[in-house]
């Protein structure tokens, strides 16, 4: 920064006034500083203070922590199940059988488990009807199975797979409640042996083929599929996160490459032991089908006959979520993040145009285009708020260094191995990448950054975005691109809120930033979300112990943000044990859905019914005010 810009962001400053807690952001400074002729690079992410609690935006009471065994809200709102783990899609079809004893194929007629990522899609003209994709990410044996251990035979790995992938549910409202409607026919479920085509440039390639498949473009089932996205053009995005805990090997002796290693497969998995009775997941037997995991899958919700897409484009990664933009050109472009610890933040940009007025022409849209990854710069080193500037890089065969030299024989091979590709130019290791989101008013790029323990070790310098040392609480990135333009190569960045616990630790490294108080704090953002008048909703995935580095956070939940002013307030708590993760708005904003994963997890809850010795269940729930005003407002 030039010191008269320097001059200019101070005179920003002092015309907002500036206090220790809660900052004004780039977003409402964008006008003055463009005003003032600040280029976007040059400018930095300008950071001022208003005095918390004062926010136009949040027209709720920020409500206190909590470690109850239900949903708390703030005075005013109301929430109801709208779907759980179990139940049946169908008309006449089997119920949800508390015993563990229901049969994997009653499974797949069932709502999935561990419900994640979600989006809405609304019939064309219809205020009151709906679509909705569910992700449902992984499941429970502690739930599942009668034993409450690891799967013991092929039947339970089938049924284990048929509570994994994406349900699809046609959704009503009455009297302004939104309810689930069994046996309509969009009901369907894409589990874990469903049928998944291949498509982009990876489609067929030497890697991906198996005896089950020697073409390489039709592979068995999408699972631990965690967040999503949402088309323009109207189709679902769901993204293939942890799939390799799926894999082990019968040979346990087998040395795996340089690939198979950085997606870190194991021999014995801690918690998956599928390969003992299901081959496909043998290492052994079957190499090639790791590499048919880990995907962008695009579903049409409105066709429950066609079969979803794994879109090779989008690289090979353990895909947190998929977050749609437009270039200023009309390109599309998806915000994607790996999330594992010290893994990147990648954008693919569509080669050709997104077709607004004929949403089936953009039906192969994301098979062809550039991929790029992430390099950020160390920033200001501002503990508070640090900003900076980064840049992408592209991942192309025969470009960056990416070619035979550096091990890539072909374009398909660095889709396939992104991680690798992504080394090799050098991108920037950021502390477990979760979901991306795109605000709706200005532009600017959300991710959050969950939390990375490893820090500091294994090769993860500490600076720019992942400023801390073993970083147990995680921080919100934002970046602003150049010109404004999701197609441009440059973006400022600064860190939206830096998370901590002012209530047991003093200053910013464990305390969080000045947006972060003793009412308002939380550890692990995940989540997100924006609505239409541009509150950042921001859902939690972290320690729920209560104690320690965490005392005083309670249960999982979730916060509201505003991401002028930098205020944030908790808005809901979860039951105990669980995360609370997806997120899905009504168009009238009048419902917000979110889901309620893992209930219990370890034991101590029977959300939702709270039946004596009931088992908790995973569910959507759907927030309402009484008053049947607008959510958040
Ligand atoms: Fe499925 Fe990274 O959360
Ligand atoms: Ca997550
Ligand atoms: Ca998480």
């Amino acid at each position: 920064m030039s010191l008269l810009e320097e001059n200019q962001a101070t005179d920003l400053e002092n015309m907002v006034g500036l206090s220790r807690r809660g900052f004004i952001s780039a977003g409402a400074l964008c006008g003055a500083a463009m005003f003032l002729g600040g280029n976007l690079l040059s400018r930095s992410v300008l950071a001022a203070s208003v005095s918390a609690g004062n926010s136009q935006l949040l027209g709720f009471e920020s409500i206190a922590a909590a470690t109850s065994d239900t949903i708390t809200l703030p005075p005013g709102y109301k929430s109801s199940v709208l779907i759980s783990w179990g139940q049946p899609l169908h008309k006449d079809g089997p119920a949800f059988d508390p015993s563990g004893n229901g049969s994997a194929e009653h499974q797949e007629l069932q709502f999935g488990d561990n419900n994640d990522g979600m989006s809405l899609f609304e019939f064309p003209g219809e205020n009151d009807r709906a679509l909705m994709a569910i992700n449902n990410e992984y499941t429970n044996y502690r739930y599942l199975y009668p034993h409450g251990g690891m799967p013991q035979s092929a039947e339970e790995v089938r049924k284990a797979l048929a509570c994994e992938g994406v349900s699809v549910i046609e959704v009503q409202r009455k009297d302004g409640q939104w309810h689930f409607v069994q046996g309509s026919r969009y009901n369907r479920r894409i589990h874990g042996n469903a049928p998944i085509s291949l498509s982009g440039p990876a489609a067929g390639h030497e890697l991906l083929k198996t005896s089950a498949d020697p073409q390489g473009k039709n592979v068995l089932g999408t699972f631990q599929n965690c967040a999503n996205g949402k088309t323009p053009w109207g189709t679902y995005l769901t993204c293939e996160e942890n799939f390799t805990d799926c894999f082990g090997s019968s040979n346990a002796e087998q040395k795996f490459d340089a690939a198979q290693k950085r997606y870190a497969v194991v021999v014995t998995s801690k918690e998956i032991n599928w390969h003992q009775h299901d081959e496909r997941f043998d290492m052994a037997k079957n190499p090639n089908e790791l590499n048919r995991h880990g995907w962008v899958v695009e579903i049409d919700p409105f066709d429950p006959q066609s079969t979803p897409v794994k879109r090779t484009a989008l690289g090979r990664f353990k895909h947190e979520n998929a977050a749609l933009a437009e270039t200023g050109d009309g390109h599309a472009v998806v915000y994607m993040g790996d999330d594992e610890r010290g893994e990147f933040i990648y954008k693919f940009v569509s080669r050709d145009k997104i077709d607004h007025k004929n949403p089936k022409a953009n039906r192969d849209l994301l098979d062809h285009g550039t991929l790029y990854v992430a390099r950020f710069d160390a920033g200001d080193g501002n503990a508070d708020h640090p900003k900076g500037q980064g840049e992408w890089i592209e991942l192309t065969h025969g470009k960056n260094g990416i070619d035979a030299s550096s091990g890539f024989a072909d374009q398909a091979q660095v889709l396939i191995h992104a991680r690798l590709a992504a080394s090799v130019v050098k991108a920037t290791r950021m502390d477990r990448p979760e979901w991306i989101v795109v605000s709706p008013k200005d532009g600017q790029v959300y991710c959050t950054l969950t939390n990375n323990a490893k820090r500091g070790e294994d090769g993860q310098p500490v600076g720019g975005p992942n400023p801390r040392e073993k970083n147990v609480y995680g921080q919100i990135l934002r970046w602003r691109t150049e010109r404004d333009d999701h197609g441009s190569k440059t973006f400022a960045w600064d860190l939206f809120v830096v998370a901590g616990n002012p209530g047991v630790h003093a200053g910013t490294a464990k305390g969080g930033s000045s947006n972060i108080t003793p009412q308002n704090m939380f550890n692990s953002p995940d989540g997100l979300g924006f609505d239409k008048a541009g509150r950042l909703w921001i859902l939690t995935d972290g320690d729920s112990s209560n104690a320690g580095d965490f005392a005083g956070m309670g249960n999982n939940q979730m916060l509201c943000a505003d991401p002028v002013t930098g205020e944030i307030r908790r808005f809901m708590v979860g039951p105990v044990g669980c995360e609370v993760t997806g997120i899905s708005f009504s168009a009238d904003q009048k419902t917000l859905f979110v889901g309620i994963q893992h209930p219990g997890e370890n034991g101590g809850s029977t959300f939702p019914e709270h039946l004596p010795n009931g088992k908790p269940r995973s569910s959507v729930i759907a927030i309402t005010r009484e008053d049947g005003g607008i959510v958040g407002a």
